[in-house]
């Protein structure tokens, strides 16, 4: 099973992070296709937890080689901020790859990150202020600076002046603040270069001799479905395509190569930052969830919005990837639970959706229909059979599955990398 790619299946946090490292000791390389220190992945190995944000999963593993593709948005100084205390903690990362025709965020980035959202005030994204939307805004408008820009300091001096010369005058006018020169940004983007430079690569090359040489690649998305700046729920997205079409172009492999698109989805729902989520709870349920989940922010620390399980989205999910598996996460956190509902589908103005509305103004205003389903009280912790989980929790991943149209592959118990249930073999 050569080429699988994994995505998030909802509003990012389904445990992506986890999934992958779990996959890290069969296969050889890890690639980061989209996003940049936006994302917040939590690995837990025996008595360690780590927190990635820029770096693939993968890199926790010996002998996987961690890939960050041409679509990932790179905060440089994070990179090695990241690189050394992972190194600190007596993990070799001497295997990165970094695409050369990976995009910067510069350091003026995260400032118009953070005055535009200060500027749009109640429509305000949430975003996690880390530059990428304007770095991606760059990237778009053929401004930006790449990777391989960081070798030719009269390239890389042109650049960002081209760069600045609009930002500036939108700085200084709009948004009140004091001008960037070109020189601080240039000397801080030409600090990490020459330590960048032996990772740098032809990312497409190096993936596509390893898929002809019979070796697996796994492809791991940042964000998620939902937040996808095609699919999701525009504008309150993340500014890369999360899905996983974006495996393809954020990587330089072709579609074809792709034998295996797996889905990680919550038994219920989470949403960090604004934006519409038909499922969301205000109350007690709310706080439940947050608190048995640790629903807290990897990245911002902020509390993430919580809810029950929506199998529109499910569905949805699976049909923009192409999904070929699910993999359940957090099973464990809905224990103790005399009945747990689930929507099937949303009701508008009088009007049912059994799939996701077109018009977004429907998605805002979407009322879930819900099924009730029995809970379960028994511990499942260290459940590692399907068949040894409560009767009521085997019929909740059964009736979840019949419904979310792909089946579920596998079922997280806990955050541990030994805490899964596994029903189908993800790599076989
Ligand atoms: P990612 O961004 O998709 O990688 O997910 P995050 O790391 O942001 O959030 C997922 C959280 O859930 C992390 O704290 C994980 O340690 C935790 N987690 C993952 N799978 C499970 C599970 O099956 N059960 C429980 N209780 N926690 C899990
Ligand atoms: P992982 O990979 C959850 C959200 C932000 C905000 C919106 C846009 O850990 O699942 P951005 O900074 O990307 O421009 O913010 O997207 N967001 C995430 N939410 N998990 C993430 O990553 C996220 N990355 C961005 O909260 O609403
Ligand atoms: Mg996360």
């Amino acid at each position: 099973m050569p080429a699988v790619v994994v995505v998030g299946a909802q509003w990012g946090d389904e445990g992506k992070g986890k999934a992958t490292d779990q996959l890290g000791s069969r296969v050889d390389y890890v690639v980061k296709f989209n996003g940049g220190n936006n994302a917040g992945h939590t690995v837990v190995v025996g008595d360690e937890k780590y927190a990635l944000h820029l770096l693939p999963s993968g890199i926790l593993t010996p002998d996987v080689v961690p890939v960050i593709g041409n679509g990932v948005v790179v905060d440089i100084e994070v990179l090695f901020q990241e690189l050394d205390a992972l190194s600190a903690r007596g993990v070799d990362v001497s295997r990165l790859k970094v695409s050369a025709a990976a995009h910067i965020i510069a350091p003026y980035h995260r400032t118009i990150d953070k005055v535009t959202e200060r500027f749009l005030g109640k429509r305000r994204i949430g975003t996690t202020g880390r530059g990428i939307g304007p770095a991606y805004a760059d990237k778009i408008s053929r401004v930006g600076i790449r990777i391989q820009d960081l070798f030719d300091e009269k390239i890389l001096r042109q650049k960002v002046e081209g760069s600045l010369d609009q930002k500036n005058h939108l700085l200084v006018k709009v948004y009140n603040r004091r001008a960037i020169t070109v020189d601080e940004t240039v000397e801080e983007l030409l600090r990490y270069a020459e330590r960048v430079r032996p990772m740098v690569t032809d990312c497409s090359l190096l993936l596509n001799e390893a898929l002809d040489a019979g070796k697996t690649v796994l492809f791991e998305a940042g964000q998620a479905t939902m937040l996808d700046v095609d699919h999701g729920t525009y504008p309150f997205v993340t500014s890369s395509n999360a899905t996983a079409g974006g495996a393809v172009t954020g990587s330089g492999i072709g579609p074809t190569r792709i034998d295996r698109v797996v889905g990680v989805i919550k038994a219920y729902t989470t949403r960090v930052g604004e934006g519409p989520f038909p499922t969301e709870l205000d109350d007690d349920m709310g706080e439940f969830l947050r608190k048995t989940g640790g629903e807290y922010g990897v990245t911002t620390g902020r509390p993430r919005r919580c809810g029950w399980y929506d199998a529109v989205i499910a569905r949805y999910a699976s049909r923009v990837n192409g999904l070929t598996d699910l993999v359940m996460t957090k099973l464990d956190v809905l224990t103790g639970l005399e009945k747990i509902p689930v929507c099937v589908a949303y009701e508008v103005d009088g009007k049912r959706f059994d799939e996701m509305p077109i018009d977004q103004s429907d998605f805002h205003h979407a009322v879930p229909i819900y099924e009730e389903l029995d809970g379960w009280w028994e511990d499942i912790t260290h459940v590692r059979r399907f068949e040894d989980l409560p009767v009521n929790a085997q019929r909740y991943v059964e009736h979840l599955e019949s419904i979310s149209g792909t089946r579920i592959s596998a079922i997280g118990v806990g955050p541990d990398r030994e805490a899964t249930i596994s029903r189908h073999d993800l790599l076989g």
